[in-house]
């Protein structure tokens, strides 16, 4: 009886997008302490996690590139250079799998020796400046066979910059994710672990938004969806699902929603205790962020869930 009057259809595959990091060498597979499950993979494992990821009927990657520290500089070169580390991903993916919907985070702060999102004029991030190297970020990306960038950094105008760069060069069928609304959250601590990612100095404050605002967040993917987004983002989802069903309501493209490390590790490191039952939380938050008006989650946790599904 409940099945056939439910509100919120069941998350599926269709709904759901799977973050990998992508890191250089061979046949390597680095284990994240602060993230059970998940790994830094080189493009050849890549390959093998993205199969698994299709057997329960995986569809849509994000794709984040990790370097150690000697390839880091104050221009953020490794993020735009031909060969990228996800530039080889890209590549590598839609070789073996061109059914895979590839998206690839675009922001400079894995690449910076300083760990900041933008390059900086002193210690202040020099917005206008940083769109260049964002912009060619995304190009390599475009280059290599993304279908989405998904610009992360927060600076004005990127997505603007980036829809000139991309059709200039004629990739007018990339699409842009925006990461439209991107609070300044501590539930991002287990991800600045993964791709070694922490500022060097300070906080993100200046780019990212207050967790207290709302209005802000459709300001500002409505600014974003005029500079040329196909899809605007929030995150995190689960502390900000009011945004989330706000942006549902007030826009007109699709709504994403970004179920972040922090809020995935909280259910890993409780589940590991038995204090909760993963599954069960599990589906209950990604019907919840379904329920709030989000047509695309990107959660760790998809490729499980999938697989959990299927097994039911
Ligand atoms: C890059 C970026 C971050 C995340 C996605 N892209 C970290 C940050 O802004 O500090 C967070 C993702 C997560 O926590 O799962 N700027």
């Amino acid at each position: 009886m409940r099945d056939i009057i439910r509100e919120t259809p069941s998350v599926t595959a269709d709904d759901l997008v799977q973050p990998f990091f992508v890191i250089d060498g061979k046949n390597k597979s680095e284990t994240i302490a602060s993230m059970p499950g998940i790994a830094r993979h080189s493009v050849d494992r890549l390959i093998k996690a993205a199969a698994e990821f299709q057997k329960p009927g995986g569809k849509a990657v994000l794709l984040f590139g990790v370097v150690d520290s000697s390839q880091k500089n104050s221009k953020a070169s490794a993020a735009y250079s031909k060969d990228s580390i996800v530039a080889k991903a890209i590549k590598a993916i839609k070789k073996e799998f061109p059914q895979i919907i590839v998206f690839t985070d675009v922001c400079l702060c894995a690449y910076t020796d300083h760990g900041h999102c933008g390059v900086l004029k002193g210690r202040i991030i020099d917005n206008d400046a940083s769109l260049e190297f964002l912009s060619r970020m995304a190009l390599t990306h475009a280059d290599a066979g993304a279908d989405f960038v998904a610009p992360s950094d927060m600076m004005d105008f990127r997505v603007k910059a980036i829809r000139e760069a991309l059709a200039k060069s004629g990739h007018e069928n990339t699409g842009i994710l925006s990461y439209a609304v991107k609070y300044a959250s501590a539930f991002y601590g287990p991800f600045r672990e993964a791709a070694d990612s922490v500022p060097q100095f300070g906080d993100r404050k200046t780019y990212q938004m207050d967790p207290a605002n709302k209005r802000e967040a459709l300001k500002e993917a409505l600014k974003d969806i005029k500079e040329g987004a196909d899809m605007v983002m929030v995150k995190p989802a689960l502390a900000y699902l009011d945004v989330v069903h706000l942006l549902k309501e007030k826009t007109n493209v699709p709504v994403a929603a970004y179920n972040v490390s922090g809020e995935y590790s909280m259910v890993k490191a409780a589940a590991a205790k038995h204090w909760i039952d993963e599954r069960a939380v599990t589906s209950e938050i990604l019907t919840s962020i379904k329920r709030a008006g989000a047509d695309l989650i990107i959660t760790y946790h998809a490729q499980e869930y999938l697989t959990w599904q299927k097994r039911k």
